[in-house]
């Protein structure tokens, strides 16, 4: 009998080399970023010099390349302080993954090859069990340490600026954040903000014609030869734009439709596959964020569902009201409603505005679903 892996892995696949459409693969070149990538060098450079460079901050919308431009321009500088013989490390932590100041210092600690555990050790410790780590000339004399804080809006807003402030305040440290919010600065206080000697750089996002240039390059990479038909790649890329410019959208749109094309056998990708990979992928992505939803957020939802079927503007104290109705006594309280709804907003599943009624009436926030009823009862039901 055969192998069940060397039986499936003898099919047929559109596919010349599938991980060059993946999320994670970091491409040599990076169409439409020069300018960006060029700013952050400017202030990087620097450290060739054995100087600190300027803290940056990168700001733009999702998919727009902040983390693979951080990460290329990481590795670029990582290779050209080896040939010189210069002493710069560059440290990159996804702060969705350590999330307080105190597993960020211990990961980086760790990452330097300093052991410090996840837990049990005070703030302060870690705190000194990191600065040592230039004072002990571990890494041999003047270290210039820089470190890319990316997706670093969640951590300010559980816990404060204090890991900037730790930071900014530890000699040959420069500091890269990367973040999708301009309002990133709310959550820091002037006594950072001052010594964040901060630059800025913005990431636009990607208009059609830019994305078809990043997903041809991709293209080339993975597909076998001949195998996109003409579309394929213009309407990706339109698709993409429509969701504000965002890269990773696009590549999932044309891998997913890659692999329709492998489960239907044949070996051509049609424009019509792009359609259904759209369906697909919206249909997962609301799947995932309600079946992760805490109950009662699910129940919040449930309420805007009751609402928006029933044709009804959406205020918060309407809102509260059919929650009420519907978790039959056992609910949050009216404030922490407000909580949920910026976590579902944040999530991008609802959007809220203000709107004024009028002189003397104040103003109301009004809350829309932003994804499809049908979907979201989908997900919900199953
Ligand atoms: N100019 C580009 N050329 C080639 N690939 C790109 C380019 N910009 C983005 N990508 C690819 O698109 C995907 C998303 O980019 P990236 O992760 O850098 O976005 P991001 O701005 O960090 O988004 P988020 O805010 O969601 O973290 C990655 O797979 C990346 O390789
Ligand atoms: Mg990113």
């Amino acid at each position: 009998m055969m192998n069940i892996f060397e039986e499936l892995g003898e099919k047929k696949s559109i596919f010349k080399c599938k991980k060059y459409l993946d999320h994670r693969f970091l491409p040599d070149y990076l169409p439409h970023r020069d300018e960006q990538i060029k700013s952050v060098a400017k202030y990087w450079i620097e450290a060739l010099g054995n100087v600190t460079p300027p803290d940056v901050t990168i700001y733009g919308k999702t998919g727009t390349g902040k983390t693979a431009v951080a990460k290329f321009a990481k590795k670029q500088l990582e290779q050209v302080a080896r040939d010189k013989n210069v002493n710069v490390r560059v440290e990159y932590i996804r702060c969705t993954d350590y999330t307080t100041e105190y597993q960020v210092i211990a990961r980086l600690c760790q990452q330097m090859g300093q052991d410090v555990p996840y837990r049990g050790w005070t703030k302060a410790e870690v705190v000194h069990a990191f600065r040592n780590l230039f004072k002990k000339n571990v890494f041999g004399k003047n270290l210039i340490l820089i470190i890319i804080l990316d997706e670093i809006d969640i951590l300010l807003k559980n816990d404060g600026d204090g890991l900037l402030y730790t930071l900014t305040r530890t000699e040959n440290v420069a500091i890269a954040s990367i973040s999708n919010y301009v309002e990133f600065k709310q959550f820091i206080k002037p006594r950072v903000k001052s010594s964040l000697r901060d630059r800025e750089i913005v990431f636009p996002p990607y208009n059609a014609q830019q994305l078809v240039d990043i997903l041809e390059e991709r293209a080339k990479l993975s597909f076998n030869e001949g195998s996109l038909e003409n579309e394929v790649i213009p309407l990706c890329a339109a698709l993409a734009a429509r969701e504000e410019g965002d890269a990773r959208y696009a590549l999932d749109l044309l891998r997913t439709s890659g692999e329709l094309a492998d489960e239907k056998g044949t070996d051509i990708v049609h424009e019509d596959y792009v359609r259904e990979a759209k369906d697909n992928i919206e249909h997962n992505k609301v799947t995932d964020i309600v079946m992760t939803l805490p109950s009662q957020q699910q129940k919040v939802l449930e309420s805007l569902l009751y609402l928006t079927n029933h044709k009804e503007e959406i205020t918060s104290g309407r809102l509260y009201d059919v929650y009420k109705d519907i978790t039959k006594g056992d609910s949050v309280s009216y404030r922490r409603i407000f909580d949920f709804i910026n976590e579902l907003e944040m999530l991008g599943l609802i959007s809220t505005k203000t709107v004024s009624r009028g002189r003397g009436k104040g103003r109301t926030n009004i809350i829309d679903l932003q994804c499809d009823t049908h979907l979201l009862e989908d997900a919900m039901w199953q």
